[in-house]
């Protein structure tokens, strides 16, 4: 890869009411400052924040009203534009506030309310229709990356994903790469093991839509991630950038990591 795209994006998971993340974002604009901005980011950095469906209204006006490079993004939707799914968000009102990403299949979802390949794919292809990039997560548990299954099981959840895509589809698509174990844990992986699985994903995604299509999508690694260890990961072939969890919930940490993952 030449010159390659550079995202961190932050998945604030289920924290922050609607206030404090008015004060996250100003102070996130205030860290970031200082550095060169233009549409594409922050000095090459893209920079995404994916805050609770409840924030994001609030999240939407700080930004709409400051116009930083920070772009919006949300955790999950469903896949039906609208209809009887109480307690669902869906694709058209994520778009109402300029949600240009949204998370799918993330492993905590997967463990804990029954996401699945299929459900995932069909929430990937609904964000597709609505102009919205999917940020698609896989990733391997402990019990499978030690029984060498790491490979064969991001595969399924690739393809499974991305069944019925085309390569067109994929210039506006990201993968988040995040193994379960790391998550959350302070354990990260070595970044030439992230960056081997990484390879591998590359190689499935390029054996269903080319290798030019492949070359171009942005593969992030999350898991511990945090302004020491960013440069690290960044310096590796295939790794486009971070989902971080943890350390997106103080505006500082997050900026440490967008200047860390500069050029
Ligand atoms: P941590 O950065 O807290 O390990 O979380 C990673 C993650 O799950 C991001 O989606």
């Amino acid at each position: 890869m030449g010159d390659k795209r550079r995202i961190i994006a932050g998945n604030w998971k289920m924290y922050k009411t609607a206030k404090e993340a008015v004060f996250l974002v100003q102070d996130l604009e205030d860290q970031l400052d200082d550095l060169a901005q233009d549409d594409r980011g922050y000095d090459g950095v893209e920079v995404i924040v994916c805050p609770p469906s409840t924030d994001l209204k609030s999240v939407y006006t700080v930004l709409w009203q400051d116009k930083p490079a920070i772009k919006l993004g949300a955790q999950n939707m469903f896949w039906e534009d609208e209809g009887a799914y109480t307690g669902e968000v869906s694709p058209l009102m994520l778009k109402d506030l300029e949600c240009d990403y949204v998370i799918l299949g993330h492993s905590e979802r997967r463990m804990y309310f029954g996401e699945t390949d299929e459900t995932v794919n069909k929430k990937v292809k609904a964000a597709l229709r609505h102009d919205i990039t999917p940020i698609m997560c896989c990733g391997e548990s402990l019990e499978q990356r030690e029984a060498g299954k790491t490979d064969s099981f991001i595969e399924s959840q690739i393809l499974g994903g991305t069944e019925g895509l085309e390569a067109g589809d994929m210039k506006s698509f990201i993968v988040a790469y995040e193994p379960i174990w790391a998550i959350g844990t302070g354990k990260t992986a070595l970044p030439e093991d992230a960056n081997d699985v990484i390879r591998h994903i590359r190689a499935v995604l390029a054996s269903r839509f080319g290798t030019d299509a492949a070359q171009d999508i942005p593969i992030l690694y999350g898991g511990s991630v945090k302004a020491g260890n960013i440069a690290d990961f960044m310096a590796e072939s295939d790794i486009n950038g971070a989902l971080v969890g943890g350390a997106s919930l103080e505006a500082e940490s997050f900026a440490g990591i967008v200047k860390n993952a500069r050029k």
